[in-house]
């Protein structure tokens, strides 16, 4: 499997709406999601749309490891998302700083639906059904983004609050924490 190449804003292929999946459990499918892990791990992304390298298909995974050098981070489950829906629980939305690996190098403050129930399919076809808050909601809307050709930039509410990481956190050093999706 591959490492592949991530494209970035500007990309015209970010921007269009991905095809579900149709048959699970295929050599294709297979390959594509390693060739994701594989592409998610080598850039330490926290998550992965399969449109990110160039794959027009309703495919997202996603995942962070508790990391004892970031105990505040929260915990999310390493997730393959097949075909997802979402349903927000409530109206209440979180601001939250994020990142994406297809702009590099920039954080944004980005509205989300603080809880929400999401559904979907894992890579046997089997039925994935999770209500979940917080980071691990934010981590799915991201993703889930991506497939209806929606780059976290268009959500800013205010763009003072999105810029490069070193012009908005000059102060901290440049961890490799998990840096978007
Ligand atoms: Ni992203």
């Amino acid at each position: 499997m591959a490492i592949r190449p991530v494209l970035k804003m500007g990309d015209p292929r970010l921007w269009e709406k991905s095809l579900p999946v149709v048959a699970f459990d295929t050599p294709e499918l297979a390959a594509l999601l390693a060739d994701m892990r594989d592409t998610m791990q080598a850039m330490n992304g926290a998550g992965l749309a399969a449109p990110q390298i160039g794959v027009g298909l309703q495919v997202v995974i996603f995942g962070v490891e508790n990391n004892p050098r970031y105990p505040d981070a929260e915990e999310v489950p390493q997730t393959v998302l097949i075909n997802p829906r979402l349903q927000p629980i409530g109206e209440e939305m979180e601001e939250g700083w994020e990142g994406c690996l297809s702009i590099p190098g920039m954080r944004g403050v980005v509205p989300r639906f603080k809880s929400l129930r999401y559904q979907g399919f894992d890579a046997s076809g089997g039925p994935i059904d999770r209500t979940v808050s917080g980071f691990h909601a934010r981590v799915v809307q991201h993703e889930v983004d991506h497939l209806l050709g929606v780059l976290y930039p268009l959500r800013i509410r205010d763009p003072r609050r999105f810029g490069f990481i070193e012009a908005l956190f000059p102060e901290a050093s440049q961890p490799d924490e998990p840096s978007g999706g």
